[in-house]
């Protein structure tokens, strides 16, 4: 039976995760479960791990919980690893988020350059924790959710030998969008993409194995609900859509709608401040809840935040790797020639087919013009800059990433922007 270590296991989020594995548990044998946090996470650790607890003795469950601060004896010997720290916590992603606005640009935990701040200083974390794993449990996955989880997973992937795939619930979550817009359970869509973390494009939509994608673009004009629930809900236009011809995932608002969402960012950060503000809320919310000794269950109210359903995608990959399922998933994995014009050692976003031996990009079914072409390269481009910048504290790097990123396109507020990173995370930044 397995060993499953959670590094982040104090996260207000660990209770999805656990409710998918007690799930899943005759599919996915778990022995024992590892919540591991730091110093500083110790009483959420205790609390989501007490609540934890009750909600596999209340289910029967035989899964061992063991809340720890020793992540190496956590580490020794695990099967999986799935991180999802917040090096910082909120704190730091209200800075990430407030930075950008000060300058009139997007600012957003992983898009733009608030993306860029956090995986500064999270590349060096998740590099050290892939050198445990070298040491102590070498043939162990590392499933990483951390954001930018593509940037974090393509350090990942290029500077350890650990076998990494990076995973979101955005993928999941357009499936269940497109399920609900037709009315249909998520099960009988299939849909195609291409791109990197938070930003990719769907490109063929099938139900029950009819391919509806030139409808779905029609009907999906002036839509709601194509989105997940930490991104504001504005429309696509329809004319656009047929132009692009493919779904934009809910993080290209902040492209293709830069004006209108920089507009609405700036709104509410007078009234409620920044989406770190309104999650520390419901954090705090989260929390009181937990803490009920008759709480055994995930309370509805995390659906809530944006990643919403991540266990799904965790527990889904973790139980087609054990039982060499060979089914279709869309993660993050080393590009290997499948999107031809991006280089073969960057991550993308992708569906792979999952075995025993990981996660294996497939061919694409449709190939892309040069209007998702060049976005797509830019912002890779961008990705693989700051891979370098965070790994080696390289400030040239870092001044080119941020400068041609869309959302910031200019060399003068890169370097505003970027002093002001370097200054306001000085104690997360050992690289630089
Ligand atoms: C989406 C993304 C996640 C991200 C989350 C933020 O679901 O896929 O990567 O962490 O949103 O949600 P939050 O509720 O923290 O703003
Ligand atoms: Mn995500």
């Amino acid at each position: 039976r397995l060993k499953v270590v959670v590094i982040g296991g104090g996260s207000s989020y660990t209770p999805e995760l656990v409710e998918g594995l007690i799930k899943r548990r005759h599919e996915l044998p778990i022995k024992d479960l590892y919540l591991v946090d730091i110093e500083s996470g110790r009483e959420k650790l205790e609390i989501v791990g007490a609540l934890a607890k009750r909600m596999v003795e209340k289910a029967g469950a035989d899964i061992r919980i063991h809340l720890t601060m020793d992540r190496a004896e956590a580490i020794r010997d695990a099967d999986f690893v799935t991180t999802q720290l917040r090096v910082g916590q909120l704190e730091a992603r209200g800075r990430d988020e407030r930075i950008p606005l000060k300058y009139n640009r997007i600012g957003q935990e992983t898009t733009g350059a608030g993306g860029f701040a956090k995986a500064l200083r999270t590349i060096p974390v998740i590099l050290d924790i892939c050198k445990e794993m070298e040491q102590l449990a070498p043939d162990a996955y590392l499933l990483n959710f951390t954001n930018p989880a593509g940037i974090v997973t393509e350090a990942a992937l290029k500077y350890s030998k650990i076998r990494t795939i990076g995973l979101c619930n955005l993928p999941i979550g357009i499936k269940m969008q497109i399920g609900e817009f037709y009315g249909v359970e998520a099960s009988r869509v299939d849909i195609e993409m291409i791109g990197i973390n938070h930003l990719n494009w769907t490109t063929r939509i099938l139900i029950d194995g009819v391919d509806v994608s030139e409808s779905f673009l029609d009907k999906a004009a002036g839509a709601k609900g194509l989105t997940m629930k930490n991104i504001s809900d504005l429309e696509w236009d329809g004319q656009f859509l047929q132009s692009l011809g493919a779904l934009p995932c809910s993080y290209h608002r902040y492209f293709y709608m830069k004006d209108a969402m920089l507009a609405e960012q700036l709104e509410d950060l007078e009234t409620q401040g920044t989406r770190a503000d309104v999650v520390k809320q419901v954090e705090a919310e989260l929390f009181e809840l937990y803490k009920d000794p008759n709480l055994a269950i995930k309370p509805p109210q995390l659906e809530q935040r944006g990643g919403a359903y991540y266990s799904e995608v965790a527990v889904n990959l973790m139980t087609s790797i054990y039982n060499n399922k060979k089914d279709i998933q869309t993660v993050n994995v080393r590009n290997n020639g499948i999107i031809p014009f991006l280089p073969d050692e960057v991550s993308v976003e992708v569906n792979s087919i999952i075995d025993a031996d990981g996660a294996h990009p497939i061919q694409l079914g449709k190939q892309v013009g040069p209007e998702i072409r060049g976005l797509l390269q830019l912002v890779k481009a961008y990705e693989e800059l700051t891979v370098e910048a965070a790994v080696h504290g390289d400030l040239k790097a870092a001044l080119q990433a941020l400068t041609i990123h869309p959302l910031v396109g200019d060399a003068e507020i890169a370097q505003s922007i970027l002093n002001d990173i370097l200054e306001q995370n000085r104690e997360y930044l050992p690289q630089f």
